[in-house]
């Protein structure tokens, strides 16, 4: 049997345009009632058009699905949570999927750059998940589904103000997926790459056409479905490549906490680089634990 979403009800963020609407598209053709969010801004964030989402609406309308549109800022997630409920009675899924790019090299960066991408991708990720998050407890199933990006993960020249959002929207899903793992609430982080207006920006015309947000999506819908158990991970998605991202940590070198010299991490400088018997930590506790194996602790 094809996996569907049959009953479930799916809010995704920035689903006028490419990724967004992509995922909008698949879940609304299997079976999921898609709330289609879209403020219509530029691609930078200025102006907003509440056509952009109706259109999507009609895609999904005319594939037989069922939708419909918000043309909401993030930045009002509780108004995009309350469309779910009073349009289809309860809410299982959201794609926080809509963002902006402000590139600038850091050194020129203004104020206003760094506020409106963070507005738009972290603080509006917060409010539409935050206000989900509570119907999703109470009814013990939600899936949430972050949208990072290679240059949260890694960095990328010009896009200060972007990567530590994106990277912070990881942070976000971990503790969402830690919070929400007893009540049947799951929450992942995926890295896509696509061709879209946002990467017209910063990519060539050959690279734009070997990406489609289309092949995408289908990680998206597998990890908003009930099947699904991954929770708290990070993906690298796009051009037909699915990839999972986790932290490696080396074994370490060992000082005595009483005390010790900058001329003591110089001479185990190689030993706390050295990825020979690394670990891969996913909470907090494994960082106590190694502390805790302190020989000078002995
Ligand atoms: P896109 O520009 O085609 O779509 C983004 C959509 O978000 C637009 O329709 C826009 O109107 C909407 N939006 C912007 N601000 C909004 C707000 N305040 N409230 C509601 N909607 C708003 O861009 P694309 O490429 O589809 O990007 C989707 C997501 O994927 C973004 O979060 C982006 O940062 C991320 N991403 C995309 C990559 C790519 O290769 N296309 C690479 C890495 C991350």
């Amino acid at each position: 049997m094809p996996l569907d979403f049959n009953g479930k009800v799916a809010i995704v963020t920035g689903a006028g345009n490419g990724l967004g609407r992509s995922h909008a598209l698949l879940l609304g053709s299997l079976g999921a009632r898609v709330v289609v969010n879209d403020l219509g801004g530029s691609g930078s964030g200025e102006g907003r058009d509440a056509t952009v989402a109706d259109g999507v609406v009609a895609e999904i309308r005319a594939a037989g699905g069922e939708a419909v549109a918000n043309p909401d800022s993030v930045t009002d997630g509780e108004r995009i949570v309350q469309c779910a409920l009073d349009s289809f009675g309860r809410i299982d899924i959201v794609v926080n999927n809509a963002g902006i790019l402000r590139d600038k090299s850091f050194h020129k960066m203004s104020d206003e750059d760094w506020d409106l991408v963070y507005q738009v991708h972290l603080h509006g990720a917060f409010k539409v998940s935050r206000a989900a998050f509570p119907h999703m407890r109470d009814q013990g199933y939600g899936r949430f589904v972050m949208t990072t990006s290679a240059a949260g993960i890694y960095g990328n020249f010009g896009q200060a103000n972007y990567s530590a959002c994106k990277l912070a929207l990881h942070g976000l899903s971990q503790t969402i997926a830690i919070e929400g793992r007893t009540k049947g609430v799951q929450s992942n982080t995926i890295a896509p790459i696509a061709a879209s207006r946002l990467m017209g920006t910063v990519m060539d015309e050959q690279a734009m056409t070997l990406l489609k947000p289309e092949v995408v999506s289908p990680l998206v819908a597998w990890l908003c479905h009930e099947d699904c158990e991954s929770t708290g991970n990070l993906f690298e998605v796009g051009a037909g490549w699915i990839s999972r991202v986790r932290w490696e940590r080396s074994e370490g070198a060992y000082f005595d906490p009483a005390g010790f010299s900058p001329d003591d991490v110089r001479s185990a400088w190689e030993k706390i680089n050295d990825f020979t018997n690394a670990s891969h930590p996913t909470s907090t506790g494994t960082t106590f634990q190694a502390i805790q194996q302190n020989p000078h602790l002995a």
